[in-house]
Protein backbone atom coordinates (compact mmCIF):
# COMPACT_ATOMS: atom_id res chain seq x y z
CA UNK A 1 0.00 0.00 0.00
CA UNK A 2 1.60 2.97 -1.51
CA UNK A 3 2.70 5.79 1.15
CA UNK A 4 1.43 9.19 0.49
CA UNK A 5 2.95 12.60 1.96
CA UNK A 6 0.46 16.13 1.31
CA UNK A 7 0.69 19.30 3.03
CA UNK A 8 -0.66 22.68 2.98
CA UNK A 9 -1.41 25.90 4.67
CA UNK A 10 -4.41 27.83 6.13
CA UNK A 11 -6.01 30.83 7.74
CA UNK A 12 -7.63 30.13 10.91
CA UNK A 13 -11.14 30.76 11.27
CA UNK A 14 -11.42 29.90 14.85
CA UNK A 15 -10.28 31.58 17.68
CA UNK A 16 -7.77 28.66 18.52
CA UNK A 17 -8.24 28.69 21.99
CA UNK A 18 -6.90 25.84 24.06
CA UNK A 19 -10.14 24.18 24.52
CA UNK A 20 -11.09 24.31 20.92
CA UNK A 21 -7.69 22.95 19.57
CA UNK A 22 -7.17 20.16 22.62
CA UNK A 23 -10.74 18.80 21.41
CA UNK A 24 -9.64 18.96 17.58
CA UNK A 25 -6.17 17.10 18.26
CA UNK A 26 -8.17 14.65 20.36
CA UNK A 27 -10.50 13.85 17.82
CA UNK A 28 -7.85 14.08 15.10
CA UNK A 29 -5.65 11.93 16.83
CA UNK A 30 -8.38 9.34 17.65
CA UNK A 31 -9.09 9.47 13.96
CA UNK A 32 -5.29 9.08 12.91
CA UNK A 33 -4.09 6.18 14.79
CA UNK A 34 -6.88 4.33 13.67
CA UNK A 35 -6.54 5.47 9.79
CA UNK A 36 -2.46 5.15 10.15
CA UNK A 37 -2.04 8.75 9.65
CA UNK A 38 1.02 9.98 11.16
CA UNK A 39 1.41 14.39 10.92
CA UNK A 40 2.22 17.21 12.74
CA UNK A 41 0.29 20.66 12.66
CA UNK A 42 1.80 24.05 13.30
CA UNK A 43 -0.28 27.14 14.19
CA UNK A 44 1.10 30.46 14.41
CA UNK A 45 -0.18 34.25 13.93
CA UNK A 46 -3.75 32.86 12.64
CA UNK A 47 -2.25 29.97 10.08
CA UNK A 48 -1.93 26.88 10.08
CA UNK A 49 0.51 24.12 8.63
CA UNK A 50 -0.26 20.64 8.32
CA UNK A 51 1.79 18.08 7.14
CA UNK A 52 -0.31 14.04 6.52
CA UNK A 53 1.44 10.94 6.18
CA UNK A 54 -0.46 7.92 5.14
CA UNK A 55 -1.74 5.02 2.79
CA UNK A 56 -2.91 7.63 0.01
CA UNK A 57 -6.53 7.22 -0.73
CA UNK A 58 -6.56 7.24 3.61
CA UNK A 59 -4.53 11.11 3.07
CA UNK A 60 -6.64 12.03 0.36
CA UNK A 61 -10.14 11.43 1.93
CA UNK A 62 -8.90 13.11 5.15
CA UNK A 63 -7.54 16.22 3.52
CA UNK A 64 -10.75 16.38 1.95
CA UNK A 65 -12.77 16.66 5.06
CA UNK A 66 -10.23 19.13 6.33
CA UNK A 67 -10.23 21.21 3.26
CA UNK A 68 -13.72 21.54 3.78
CA UNK A 69 -14.02 22.37 7.67
CA UNK A 70 -15.60 26.00 8.43
CA UNK A 71 -13.21 26.48 10.92
CA UNK A 72 -10.29 27.47 8.67
CA UNK A 73 -10.55 29.06 4.76
CA UNK A 74 -7.70 29.55 1.90
CA UNK A 75 -6.39 26.30 2.58
CA UNK A 76 -3.79 26.15 0.30
CA UNK A 77 -1.57 22.72 -0.98
CA UNK A 78 2.24 23.05 -0.37
CA UNK A 79 2.72 19.31 -1.30
CA UNK A 80 1.25 15.85 -2.89
CA UNK A 81 4.13 13.33 -3.48
CA UNK A 82 4.91 9.65 -2.84
CA UNK A 83 6.94 8.93 0.21
CA UNK A 84 9.07 5.76 1.04
CA UNK A 85 9.24 6.66 4.93
CA UNK A 86 7.25 8.27 7.02
CA UNK A 87 8.65 11.53 8.77
CA UNK A 88 6.37 11.67 11.63
CA UNK A 89 5.87 8.31 12.65
CA UNK A 90 5.82 8.81 15.81
CA UNK A 91 2.98 10.90 16.08
CA UNK A 92 -0.57 10.68 15.37
CA UNK A 93 -0.76 14.57 15.08
CA UNK A 94 1.97 16.33 16.99
CA UNK A 95 1.06 19.80 17.79
CA UNK A 96 3.18 23.11 18.27
CA UNK A 97 0.81 26.42 18.60
C1 LIG B 1 -6.53 22.75 10.82
C2 LIG B 1 -7.31 21.47 10.93
C3 LIG B 1 -6.65 20.24 10.98
C4 LIG B 1 -7.35 19.03 11.10
N1 LIG B 1 -6.67 17.85 11.15
C5 LIG B 1 -7.35 16.69 11.27
C6 LIG B 1 -6.66 15.45 11.33
O1 LIG B 1 -5.42 15.36 11.27
N2 LIG B 1 -7.41 14.31 11.47
C7 LIG B 1 -8.79 14.34 11.55
O2 LIG B 1 -9.41 13.29 11.68
N3 LIG B 1 -9.45 15.51 11.50
C8 LIG B 1 -8.77 16.68 11.36
N4 LIG B 1 -9.46 17.86 11.32
C9 LIG B 1 -10.92 17.82 11.47
C10 LIG B 1 -11.61 17.50 10.15
O3 LIG B 1 -11.69 18.66 9.37
C11 LIG B 1 -13.04 16.97 10.42
O4 LIG B 1 -13.72 17.82 11.29
C12 LIG B 1 -12.98 15.59 11.06
O5 LIG B 1 -12.25 14.73 10.21
C13 LIG B 1 -14.37 15.01 11.32
O6 LIG B 1 -15.08 14.98 10.11
P1 LIG B 1 -16.52 14.24 10.02
O7 LIG B 1 -17.35 14.84 11.12
O8 LIG B 1 -17.00 14.57 8.64
O9 LIG B 1 -16.23 12.79 10.21
C14 LIG B 1 -8.77 19.07 11.18
C15 LIG B 1 -9.43 20.31 11.12
C16 LIG B 1 -8.73 21.50 11.00
C17 LIG B 1 -9.46 22.80 10.95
Amino acid sequence: MPLHHLSYQSTALLSVSDTVMQDLLAKSRTYNTAHEVSGMLLYRDGQFVQVLEGEESVVRALYEKIRRDPRHTDVVKLADEPLTQRKFGAWAMAYRP
